[in-house]
């Protein structure tokens, strides 16, 4: 059933001009009216909203369909179709309400465009959050039900272990455990075991006394010792080395801890939550991680689903984001198109909600619409869909996908610019001396 809202008005030079358009056009519900010759003696149809100028001939004869266009549709602003946008913008530059796409267009170009009202009034709504705790928020009935739990164990000093994979949230939650407990009004420490070599984790955790070892010229509380009465989150557990696990656990037990290089005990009463992508059951069948500290520390084990198992966190989160890094890059973009929002939907998400962040972030910077297309997505993601399922290495994938992106945005601006490097700027929507920096890291002049 054609759509009045939708009526198009489509002049073409003849019949098989418009064998692309008219049924991409009629499957959005537009009722079209081709009109062959302007010389046509029948009066032109009234209920026209919009007028679509196929540019297939000259653009002398554009300036004169342009006088018949404004002369029967004095309100309506024709979109002109033309493979030389920069010659049909001369010709017409008197009207700026005149809306031009260059030949060859994608489908969602043109519809975007025509109907951009269309575009925003998502098909796919956001779900509405059923938690939103601080910048944790989801709508999805299985994090309720981590959430649940979150807020049954977070008052009692248990220790707790989280599980997931990379980028699904631990850490907000580690934050959130704490903020709900009883320690809250104490310090927060991270560590992340993966991040230092074995002797620098070991100093960071225990602390030293001056001359402990070569390079120790002062003394230094450790991490544990600075957490006293708070909550101390040992991120990526499972990359601790084996002799250091065995001291972690004393600790525990014993409520205290003895700097490297000293005799005296200082108080070191935490509550440890810990995380890891990692499986531990595994690691420890191989001998890699250390029974007694396991047992230890899963008291209590919350398992972060990823992202692809919770639905209704994808365009949720996808809103969150891009109000945040609107606001954060002062843009001016309303949403994201039909196109996008069903490629979000079905991927994959080997990196989960990081990558979807940084992906949201990465369509802030570099769009220069107010509605978020589809040609922003990286290829990487468009071909990856759920029945993919592609195995993708930890927490480099995302951050490569967001860099492959950015690298292409940027060669793209440089070479629209003819090697302009302000102009380039200007347009991805940064700094000067950010595009600098990244030209220089990606090798790109
Ligand atoms: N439910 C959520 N609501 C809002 N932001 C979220 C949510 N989950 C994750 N994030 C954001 O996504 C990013 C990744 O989350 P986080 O660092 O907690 O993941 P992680 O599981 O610790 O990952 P890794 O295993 O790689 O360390 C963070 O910026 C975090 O703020
Ligand atoms: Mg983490």
């Amino acid at each position: 059933m054609p759509d009045p809202a939708k009526t198009i008005l489509l002049i073409t030079r003849n019949e098989n001009d418009n064998l692309f358009l008219r049924p991409l056009l009629e499957r959005e519900g537009a009722l079209l009216l081709p009109l062959y010759t302007l010389s046509d003696p029948s009066p032109p149809p009234r209920e026209i909203r919009h007028i679509i100028i196929d540019l297939n001939f000259g653009m002398e004869k554009l300036e004169t369909v342009l006088q018949w266009c404004h002369k029967h549709y004095p309100l309506l602003s024709p979109l002109i179709l033309s493979p030389f946008p920069q010659e049909a913008l001369k010709t017409v530059s008197r009207r700026s309400s005149l809306k031009i796409i260059k030949k060859p267009f994608s489908a969602e170009e043109l519809l975007t465009t025509l109907f951009p009202h269309d575009s925003l009034s998502s098909l796919n709504p956001p779900s509405s959050p059923l938690i939103r705790d601080g910048e944790f928020l989801s709508a999805s009935p299985k994090m309720e039900a981590v959430y649940e739990l979150v807020r049954q164990v977070a008052p009692t000093d248990a220790s707790v272990l989280l599980r997931g994979e990379t980028g699904t949230g631990k850490e907000i939650i580690a934050g959130l455990i704490h903020r709900l407990s009883r320690r809250k009004n104490e310090k927060m420490v991270t560590i992340n075991c993966a991040a230092l070599p074995e002797t620098l984790l070991e100093s960071e955790l225990f602390g030293y006394e001056k001359g402990a070892f070569s390079g120790a010229a002062t003394s230094k509380e450790g991490k544990f010792e600075y957490a006293h009465n708070g909550t101390l989150l040992l991120d990526e557990i499972g990359d601790m080395a084996l002799s250091l696990q065995a001291k972690v656990l004393r600790v525990l037990q014993e409520k205290a801890v003895e700097r490297l290089g000293g005799h005296q005990k200082r108080q070191a009463d935490v509550r440890v939550i810990s995380a890891t992508n990692q499986p531990l059951e595994e690691l420890m069948s191989r001998g890699l991680f250390r029974d007694d500290l396991y047992y230890r520390l899963n008291v209590i084990s919350v398992t972060l689903p990823p992202l692809r198992q919770r639905p209704e966190d994808i365009l949720l989160l996808s809103e969150h984001f891009l109000h945040i890094f609107k606001q954060k890059y002062a843009k001016e973009v309303e949403g994201f198109s039909h196109k996008v929002k069903d490629i979000l939907t079905e991927y994959f998400w080997p990196g989960n909600v990081r990558e979807l962040k940084n992906l949201i972030e990465s369509f802030v910077i570099l769009t220069k619409k107010h509605l978020i297309t589809d040609d922003l997505i990286p290829e990487s993601i468009k071909n990856k869909t759920q029945s993919h399922s592609p195995r993708v290495k930890r927490a480099d994938s995302p951050l490569r996908a967001l860099e492959e992106h950015e690298k292409e945005a940027i060669r793209k601006a440089l070479k629209t610019t003819r090697g302009n490097k302000k102009e380039a700027a200007r347009i991805l929507g940064i700094a000067r001396s950010t595009l600098y920096n990244k030209i220089k890291r990606y090798g790109l002049s």
